[in-house]
């Protein structure tokens, strides 16, 4: 069986994000959602609201694991069993930290690949930091994150 881990800050999951899952298994037998616990970078939600938003988000979807790790990513998907990394790639800008993170970790673990996935172009110009500014300031988000992560959202903003 071949599993892949998809690491990540996900705060919070977005329809892009949801986009290169389903992508991934089509190319894996298992996804394993990772989010990234980093107690320097801070975060809207905790890492327990962002699986709970994945694991709803992804109901729907067979073969989808959702999981947390601190540390570095190899060495959990090294625990994990996974032979490969996702990384979702909208723009050139996402290059060259995507580029430097790839080789280090393949200079760790050279037998674990990064594969690059472009979600689709309706997605290029989402990212998380944009969907919590939006949203922190009271105009809808809904057609760019699932449904639960827009109740979370209006929840923690106080919106609705
Ligand atoms: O969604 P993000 O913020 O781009 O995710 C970044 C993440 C969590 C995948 C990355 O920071 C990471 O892998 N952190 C774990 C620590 C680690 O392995 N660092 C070495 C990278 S070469």
């Amino acid at each position: 069986m071949r599993s892949v881990i998809y690491p990540g800050s996900f705060d919070p999951i977005t329809n892009g994000h949801l986009d290169v899952i389903v992508r991934a298994l089509a190319l894996f037998d298992q996804v394993i959602v990772a989010v990234g616990d980093n107690p320097e970078k801070e975060s809207l939600f905790t890492t327990d609201e962002k699986m709970a938003m994945i694991r709803t988000a992804t109901q729907d979807l067979a073969h989808v694991e959702v999981d947390h790790f601190s540390g570095l990513l190899v060495d959990n998907a090294r625990e994990k069993g996974a032979c490969a990394i996702i990384r979702g790639l909208r723009a050139l800008s996402d290059f060259e930290h995507e580029f430097q993170m790839a080789l280090m970790n393949r200079h760790m673990e050279p037998d674990i690949t990064t594969v690059f996935l472009m979600p689709h172009a309706r997605y290029t110009h989402l990212n998380s930091t944009i969907i919590r500014e939006v949203a922190s300031l009271g105009r809808d988000v809904s057609e760019f994150v699932p449904p639960i992560v827009n109740d979370y959202l209006k929840k923690k903003f106080g919106h609705g």
